[in-house]
């Protein structure tokens, strides 16, 4: 028996050397290996069909990467204007979503990890990912969440994240990753938007002290060819200013003094090839700016693996909804011919994608926005020497080009009329609307009148 065990150790010794061994240099060929295809997408319910992991995983992406609600873990109250539990208007008296349980939470996640399409992308790609609202654990929500604490836990164990590592010790789950041989390297960082973040409206910090400290880190250290930063909402795009009263939607640009600082510390870094990712907005689109750096800044957003504008309203309101997304103004948005639609907004389920062909000279990067059958909905071609600081010849044609240029005027500039578009044809058409009632209801009241009065004549 004694020998038997022995053995039967020693044995274990050599299968668990052997393991770390293979295990070691696989992850750092893997570092080491030029990354040329990465996938990302937002806002998945898990209890809902998602066809759109074949797209994903017929795209063969090297990293995909998780841009947030990455599940809907908190719980959405029935919409109810009028009784006890009102959820809207005014008036409203209980909050539209409440927080789950952590073990509804944990149930959540493991529904979500056992799609049979998502669990087929994870054999075949790296995935990485961030949070936003409703993984996080309720919607809108920032540093005043209390179950943040529980709830990174179950992110990270859903992202495979490994016990003993640090970013299941800090507060918050922002993280950064490197890729690629030096010349072709890749960094990706993921920000937390939400573990540090004050309340909307407040003009305060969206990161919080630590991720900044740690941000100006990742970003003033060594230069990599690409650094594509994460955040799970649009760093670019102002919708708000465009879409209010109407609607409104969380952004970086609701925080201009945050947003400010963001691009003044890659300014400052003079790091060159950075981009933005982000989700969040239920539908996708491609933003750029050129008044923030010395180089054209991207924002690609995609949104949603499930969830879409789209989605929540009937068939025969479609059109109705493409229509208002071309009516609404953007100064941000990058448009050509080859969108789906007009507007270059995608309204229904999509995810993105980044394709980079390192053997072109210039380096050339693909961005795209695809639907469910992978079919491109808006897109656009960059050359990697477009994205250089302080490159007098490309600053001076973006300087030449910023006088006519949209991509430099923010939303809130726009003439009033201009801005808000939206607002006034939706006012008049409900006053319009109004008066068209109102005529109705006295022609019928006269009408009637009428009636008697004759029928008393008679
Ligand atoms: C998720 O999908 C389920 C099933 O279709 C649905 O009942 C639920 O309301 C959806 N949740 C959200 C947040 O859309
Ligand atoms: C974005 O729009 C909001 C709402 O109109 C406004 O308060 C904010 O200052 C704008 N942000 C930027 C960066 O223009
Ligand atoms: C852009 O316009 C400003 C004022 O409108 C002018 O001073 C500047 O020279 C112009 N720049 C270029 C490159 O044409």
């Amino acid at each position: 028996m004694g020998i038997d065990q022995r053995r039967w150790r020693w044995w274990n010794a050599v299968v668990f050397i052997g393991m770390v061994g293979v295990t070691g240099s696989n992850s750092q060929e893997k570092q080491k290996q030029v990354v040329s295809r990465i996938a990302f997408g937002s806002c998945s319910n898990q209890s809902a069909p998602q066809p759109i992991w074949d797209a994903v995983v017929d795209f063969h992406p090297q990293v995909f990467i998780w841009l947030g609600d990455n599940i809907y873990g908190d719980f959405k109250r029935p919409f109810k204007i009028f009784g006890q539990e009102r959820t809207v208007g005014p008036w409203k008296n209980v909050p539209r979503f409440v927080p789950s349980s952590e073990q509804e939470m944990k149930t959540r996640y493991e529904k979500a990890k056992s799609n049979p399409g998502y669990a087929r992308l994870q054999q075949n790609a790296e995935v990485i990912g961030t949070w936003d609202d409703h993984d996080y654990g309720l919607n809108d929500a920032g540093k005043e969440f209390h179950g943040k604490i529980t709830n990174q836990k179950l992110l990270l164990d859903f992202l495979d994240e490994p016990q003993d590592s640090p970013r299941r010790k800090q507060a918050g789950v922002y993280a950064s990753y490197m890729y690629g041989p030096v010349g072709r390297d890749i960094k990706i960082v993921l920000l937390d938007t939400r573990y540090h973040r004050d309340p909307v409206g407040s003009d305060g910090t969206i990161l919080g002290n630590s991720q900044w400290l740690w941000l100006e880190k990742e970003l003033k250290g060594p230069p990599t060819a690409l650094t594509i930063i994460g955040s799970s909402i649009q760093v670019i795009s102002n919708l708000s200013a465009t879409i209010r009263p109407l609607f409104a939607m969380e952004s970086w640009a609701r925080f201009p003094k945050e947003r400010d600082r963001l691009f003044k510390l890659i300014a400052d870094s003079k790091r060159a090839g950075v981009f933005f990712i982000s989700g969040d907005a239920h539908f996708g689109e491609i933003t750029r700016y050129d008044c923030a750096l010395d180089y054209p800044l991207y924002d690609l957003t995609s949104s949603g693996v499930t969830q879409s504008v789209e989605e929540v309203v009937p068939h025969f309101l479609r059109s109705f909804v493409r229509f208002v997304a071309w009516l609404t103004p953007s100064t941000m948005r990058v448009k050509d011919q080859n969108c789906r639609y007009k507007s270059c907004i995608y309204g229904q389920t999509n995810f993105g994608t980044i394709e980079i062909d390192w053997d072109s000279h210039p380096v050339t990067l693909k961005f795209k926005v695809r639907d469910k059958d992978s079919i491109m909905v808006t897109g656009v071609d960059v050359s990697l020497t477009e994205l250089q600081p302080s490159n007098s010849e490309v600053l001076d044609r973006a300087k030449t080009e910023h006088n006519n240029s949209k991509h430099c005027t923010l939303e809130v500039s726009l003439p009033w009329i201009v801005r808000h578009r939206l607002a006034i044809l939706f006012f008049s058409a409900l006053f319009v609307l109004l008066v068209v009632f109102v005529v109705l209801v006295y022609t019928c009241f006269r009408f009637c009148r009428l009636e008697s009065c004759k029928r008393k004549h008679d």
